[in-house]
């Protein structure tokens, strides 16, 4: 039987009493849901749910910025990371990494040198991509080269891509090199898709050539910008109707050392003048990744085109002059901090001044002169101790002075409670920070015992911003059902005290498979492929179907099961959200007063076994399903499936 059609047979057993025969026979006593719609109580905020984006997992290259060259500018420390001779049908050469010595050669310092003593079948150099190149039979891909022949070297440079089995796949030829440096492009349209497929640009005469920023990027990405996002991860995105885009991270905004830290002013502007930095991530945990660095392809203008994009508020979280605290724990000096300081101001003339002020010029210049809105920005990641309470009160005397309106958003460490917890909130409190983020990565359990956390929470004073978060299962910390559903039961926790907790994003967003250093990830993409975990599913429900307002809701013999209500005010709806996180079947007998005329209940679940995930072969193994039931004399009659999140929209 399928789950839909349990589902649908479960909505019509009948009721005795208190007592509810689910279909199976078997008497369970039912939980009583009482919900009043007449009794409207905190607005939700329109950003209560959002994403949380870092360069983790390939993330950025490699992931949502789908250049498919690596190393396209052998900036790596390494210049040929990523690049490996092809010497084809007896070829012979040398590749050689050339650094210029002039200042003025700013972001961009190394090319290469191609030079085939023998050319055979074709010699110069192939690129592994990120963990391979992803390639779609069909798709049109834009091959772009800096070069110029070195003396009276080859004319022309033969671009191949080749799938992982070695049968071409696509090839054309770059022609017209001449002494000087000259970008030229053409488009290569393989005849065959493949995800681990490799590119190389050979010589097939003897010579030499110098080659620069090697790029081959999809024209399908989107909104179809040239270089723009990849389509399909955007996509995902916008199923989830994100009230807030959090950037960079993540202790990404912190670096091993400040050296490293994230600099918003190098990811702006023309893409090759963007200076490439050793990712975090690199070198963390035992998925270690050496070939992981930042490109910045995908940098601050693009990221702020995305939440306008998505309609969501951006939140860009800044270095405050502290690298991260479980690495080097490195300081900026307190009389340092200015240039610190001086980067938030200037990031929010960048996103919100006119195009005559000379941040919001450089916006302008990139093809936005309409200010993004910008309206919050956070003081440091994870941060904790006294050195971090001293930081942000720095920031906030001049961010307050000279932008009143944009809420600060301070750290309350990385763990949910304890010393150093207590010690930021009380401290965020008396600076009156806006907003205080918490982050929590824990057990399911763990998650199931907060349900009622901001029950208790002061309703004056900073509000809450659970800004990183996901639930970790035992040992292997799968994205599965079981996690999923800790997640949400928490979740209507958090809905239910709105007025207190006014964001929250789960974390990570993505992880490559092939490339990950941390999970659970809220989804998991291959170079071509890409799905939502189950915890993806919850996050949509939840985003989808936040309501305006949190209506008071009563559970009575409630044994496992956890809920909130809201009601949806353009729409006349209640919105009742439930989940039953135990292995039993929950009857459920549901009223909701001040909905007199309520004639329809549209129902949408999620769950599945514990241990059930979603795959690359399998993306929609657990993934809502919705189902349609009436309402007799007010009264909704509903059994609610072990290990489900049911949500119930009541017209
Ligand atoms: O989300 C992964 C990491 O967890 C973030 O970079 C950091 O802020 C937290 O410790």
């Amino acid at each position: 039987m399928t789950r839909r059609l349990l589902v649908g047979l479960m909505l019509i057993a009948g009721t005795i009493g208190g007592w509810v025969l689910p279909g199976h026979g078997q008497a369970t006593r039912a939980v009583h849901v009482a919900v009043d719609a007449g009794k409207p109580g905190a607005a939700i905020p329109s950003g209560l749910f959002g994403v949380f984006f870092e360069d983790i997992n390939f993330a950025a290259d490699g992931g949502l910025y789908p250049e498919r060259i690596k190393n396209r500018s052998f900036e790596f420390p390494e210049p040929l990371m990523g690049w490996s001779r092809a010497e084809r049908g007896g070829a012979k050469g040398t590749l050689l990494a050339i650094e210029r010595r002039q200042s003025s050669d700013g972001a961009n310092r190394h090319y290469l040198r191609i030079t085939a003593d023998a050319a055979g079948a074709g010699f110069g150099a192939a690129n592994e991509g990120f963990r391979g190149i992803g390639v779609a039979a069909g798709d049109v891909y834009r091959l772009s080269i800096r070069a110029r022949r070195v003396g009276d070297g080859p004319r022309t440079i033969r671009a191949t891509l080749d799938g992982h089995d070695g049968q071409a796949l696509a090839t054309a030829d770059l022609e017209g090199l001449s002494g000087e440096w000259r970008d030229i492009a053409v488009d290569l349209t393989p005849a065959a898709s493949d995800v681990k497929a490799t590119f190389a640009m050979l010589l097939t005469v003897p010579g030499a050539v110098e080659v620069d920023t090697v790029s081959l990027f999809p024209r399908r990405t989107w909104k179809n910008r040239p270089a723009g996002l990849r389509a399909d991860l955007v996509q995902l995105l916008d199923g989830l109707k994100p009230g807030f885009i959090r950037f960079p991270g993540g202790c990404i905004v912190e670096g091993r050392h400040l050296e490293t830290r994230y600099q918003w002013k190098s990811t702006i502007g023309p893409v090759d003048e963007r200076r490439l930095i050793v990712n975090r991530w690199n070198t963390e945990n035992e998925h270690k990744a050496p070939d992981y660095f930042q490109s910045f392809g995908l940098g601050f203008f693009e990221y702020f085109q995305l939440s306008e994009d998505l309609g969501a508020k951006p939140l860009p979280i800044l270095n405050c002059g502290m690298a991260c605290q479980f690495n080097s724990s490195e300081l900026a000096a307190m009389d340092t901090l200015d240039e610190y300081i001086q980067d938030a101001l200037d990031l929010i003339e960048f996103a919100n001044g006119a195009s005559t002020t000379p941040w919001g010029r450089k916006r302008a210049a990139m093809g936005h002169p309409a200010p993004f809105n910008l309206t919050m920005i956070g003081i440091g990641n994870e941060q904790w101790g006294p050195q971090y309470a001293e930081r942000f009160a720095a920031f906030s005397k001049v961010l307050r002075a000279k932008y009143p309106r944009i809420a600060l958003v301070a750290s309350s460490g990385p763990d949910p409670d304890g010393a150093r917890f207590e010690f930021l909130w009380s401290e965020m409190r008396a600076q009156g920070a806006d907003f205080v983020d918490e982050h929590y990565y824990r057990a399911p359990e763990w998650f199931l015992s907060q349900v009622h956390r901001y029950d208790k929470y002061p309703r004056t004073g900073p509000k809450v911003f659970a800004g990183e978060y996901a639930a970790h299962t035992k040992g292997t910390r799968r994205n599965n059902t079981e996690a999923a559903l800790a997640e949400a039961a928490m979740l209507t926790g958090i809905e239910r005290n709105a007025d207190v907790v006014q964001m929250a994003s789960y974390a990570p967003l993505f992880g490559h498979v092939d490339a990950w250093q941390w999970r659970p990830n809220l989804i998991w993409f291959d170079n071509l492929h890409a799905f939502g975990t189950p915890s993806y599913y919850v996050q949509q429900i939840f985003g989808a179907n936040r309501g305006t307002h949190v209506l008071p809701m009563e559970l009575t013999d409630a044994g496992p099961v956890v809920g909130s209500a809201s009601l949806d005010r353009a729409r006349s709806e209640a919105i009742v959200k439930l989940v039953n996180p135990s292995g039993d079947a929950q009857p459920i007998v549901l009223t909701i007063a001040g909905l007199p005329r309520a004639s329809e209940v549209r129902v949408t679940t999620l769950g599945g076994e514990p241990e059930a995930e979603n795959t690359l072969e399998q993306p929609t193994a657990v993934a809502p399903q919705s189902a349609t039931a009436h309402v007799t004399a007010g009264v909704i009659e509903y059994t609610l499936a072990p290990h489900t999140l049911a949500l119930l929209r009541v017209r």
